[in-house]
């Protein structure tokens, strides 16, 4: 199972503001959006498919089938309570590729548990102060090579890394 990462973020690494606005170009999110078409599939954290579906954002990205990583009971067989529990869900589904799309707490629990095989990076031209990070804090380190760059816009960058284990 290929286990990958896409995420959209500041030039310093964050991946929304403070009040969860994202203000990314819609390069990134035809990007982002082609992707999840191709792959199918969508792992993200509960906050995330809160905020996605109340912006009605499933259908525009092709209703991929999508896994939520909660601790809370919930009796929806699409809620699991692990990252692992989401591989092992969309592998019984007979998927061989994975899309984990944030936040940046279920970010961390993917690379934490050394999970993840490549990420992509669209490099959005913002700096914010504060906000919510690529990956919340957690104890890892991790070594990349980088696969490819692709320019999305004039001045939007994508970065493609794998993770080498
Ligand atoms: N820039 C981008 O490309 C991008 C993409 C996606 C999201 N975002 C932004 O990211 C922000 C949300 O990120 P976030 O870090 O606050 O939240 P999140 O990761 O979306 O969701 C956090 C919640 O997910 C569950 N969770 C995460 N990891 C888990 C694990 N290992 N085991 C069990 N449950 C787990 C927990 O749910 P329970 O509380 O239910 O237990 C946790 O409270 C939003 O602002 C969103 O807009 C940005």
């Amino acid at each position: 199972m290929k286990v990958v990462l896409y995420m959209a973020i500041t030039a310093n690494g964050y991946i929304a503001k403070e009040n969860d606005e994202t203000p990314w170009s819609d390069e990134e999110w035809d990007s982002f959006s082609n992707i999840a078409k191709k792959i199918g599939n969508l792992v993200i954290g509960r906050k995330t498919f809160e905020i996605m579906n109340q912006d009605d954002e499933f259908q525009q990205i092709g209703n991929p089938f999508t896994v939520i990583v909660s601790n809370k009971e919930n009796n929806n067989s699409n809620f699991v309570n692990s990252p692992e529990q989401a591989i092992k869900l969309l592998e019984e589904k007979g998927f061989s590729e994975i899309l984990v799309a944030g936040g940046g707490m279920l970010n961390s629990s993917f690379m934490q548990k050394g999970l993840v095989d490549e990420i992509y990076l669209d490099v959005e031209p913002f700096l914010f102060g504060k906000g919510i990070k690529l990956f919340a804090d957690n104890e890892f380190e991790t070594k990349l090579e980088l696969l490819e760059t692709k320019q999305l816009s004039k001045n939007t960058i994508q970065l493609h890394y794998r993770i080498l284990k």
